[in-house]
């Protein structure tokens, strides 16, 4: 059909109220959580866009699936269908289920990592960057210079500056056990990495002998990107560009809570029969026995059933569409956004829109803030509440100030999305009136899960 509106490829069979509130009691209720939208009751929430992980709607192959978990301890048949349909997407022979995306990182890093080591990325996510200096390493950010500057349009801003990796390899090699690329690269802003980027990264993998790991959260965004922006690309199924990604690689961590389209989930892969045997032992030792890795037998049927249907091309067009159509409506209204639009979420820049506010007074929390307050919308900053703390305590401005307004897959419809717009638009128009906030305690690792603030 050749019409022009790209409509939601599901209809909905089951759904869930939400709770509308007062202006007052979301005053109140972000008070009461030390002005820290992560301390908040999610039922006092409108639309919660906190993050695409673990919040996306199952389909009703998917919930059928869980009927069919086999929960042996060991040999169970939903490993065996989990494994195989990870194998044929990624090519990986060592096949690790774990509980999620970070559970893997942990077992991963821990694995090849000794104190002063260096884990190149385009950019780590917070949990990435945690498990790496957790192991008093560095996680050093590689992105392209695009990838640094919000506003510039680019179509792969997440792309690895291959130049500045090479430096890395030729003069701090012998401290890089492995290197990694995050699809999407969710901290620079839900941005692809091309096949063209993989494929230079791989070659310098291959004169350095170095391993080439993907943190593949968003692998079929990704492929999507690839598809639809990389010359010579477009006649190829998500999938088999997916396909081509992982063979590019010698590994990947998941989180199946991403593109796995499940509530709970992740894996560690890998061809390396070595290293997956220290990751399975120690598997074995926090997360669960190598068939089951902490999830139960339902979750890997789940998940398997999510990584086939991730793929499909009308998923995935609505899926990149539908953000890109909150992305326009925010950039018509002249509210700065990272361009182009990401893959899982629409990235405000709240450095740009309030210059009023300095890094150190964490400007994303206070256009975080009054988006709940203002329409009961709940983002995250990213910024330099979530990356300015250095390993050691000092506290420097992130590299940006955004609030990141994600969206959970196949859970919110266009008039929802129409809603967030209005919203955002109309807190945008209030921005002299906002004010910076100061940190009242906060942990040393982590802190903006936890942190209270003060208005200033
Ligand atoms: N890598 C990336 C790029 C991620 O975005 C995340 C999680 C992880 C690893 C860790 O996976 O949560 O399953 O342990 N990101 C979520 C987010 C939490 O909101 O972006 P996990």
């Amino acid at each position: 059909m050749n019409f022009r509106t790209i409509i939601e490829p599901f209809r909905i069979k089951s759904v869930e109220s939400v709770k509308f509130t007062r202006r007052e009691e979301r005053e109140a209720a972000i008070q009461d959580a030390g002005f820290n939208v992560f301390r908040l009751r999610a039922e006092d929430v409108l639309i919660d866009l906190l993050t695409d992980s673990g919040t996306g709607a199952m389909s009703a192959a998917q919930w059928g699936a869980l009927m069919q978990g086999d929960e042996s301890y060991a040999g169970s048949r939903s490993f065996y269908r989990f494994e195989s349909v990870v194998r044929d997407l990624t090519g990986f022979t060592h096949v690790i289920p774990t509980h999620q995306g970070r559970a893997a990182e942990r077992i991963l890093f821990h694995s090849v990592l000794k104190p002063g080591q260096v884990i190149p990325n385009n950019n780590h996510f917070d949990t990435t960057r945690a498990n790496i200096e957790v192991e008093q390493c560095e996680a050093r950010d590689l992105v392209i210079a695009e990838g640094r500057v919000p506003a510039l349009v680019h179509p792969f801003k997440g792309n690895v500056d291959l130049a500045a990796l090479e430096k890395t390899l030729r003069e701090d090699g012998a401290r890089v056990p492995l290197v990694m690329v995050t699809v999407t690269n969710n901290s620079g802003g839900g941005q692809p990495v091309s096949l063209e980027n993989i494929r230079g990264v791989r070659a310098l993998c291959d004169r350095y002998r170095k391993p080439l790991f993907l943190d593949a959260c968003r692998f079929a965004e990704n492929a999507y990107f690839i598809k639809i922006r990389e010359a010579g690309q477009g006649d190829r199924t998500p999938k088999a560009i997916a396909q081509e990604m992982f063979s590019l690689a010698d590994g990947c961590t998941m989180s199946a809570k991403k593109d796995g389209l499940a509530n709970i989930g992740g894996f560690l892969a890998m061809n390396d029969d070595r290293l997956a045997e220290t990751a399975r032992n120690l598997l074995i030792l926090t997360e669960g026995f190598p068939t089951y890795g902490g999830l139960a037998g339902y979750d890997l049927e789940a998940i398997a059933r999510g990584l086939e249907e991730v793929v499909e091309e009308p998923y995935l067009r609505y899926r990149i569409r539908s953000t890109e159509y909150l992305g326009d409506k925010l950039t018509a209204a002249g509210v700065p956004t990272i361009r182009p639009s990401g893959g899982h979420a629409i990235y405000l820049d709240a450095r740009a829109l309030l210059p009023h506010i300095p890094p150190l007074q964490y400007p994303g929390i206070a256009l975080t803030n009054a988006l709940y307050v203002e329409a009961g919308i709940r983002g995250v900053e990213i910024g330099t509440v979530m990356f300015g703390l250095r390993p050691d305590g000092s506290e420097t401005p992130g590299a940006m100030d955004l609030v990141r307004l994600a969206i959970p897959r196949r859970v919110y419809t266009q008039s929802h999305i129409d809603y967030v717009a209005e919203g955002a638009i109309e807190v945008a128009r209030l921005k002299e009136s906002l004010r910076g906030y100061r940190i009242v305690s906060a942990p040393t690792v982590l802190r903006h899960f936890t942190a209270r603030f003060e208005k200033l």
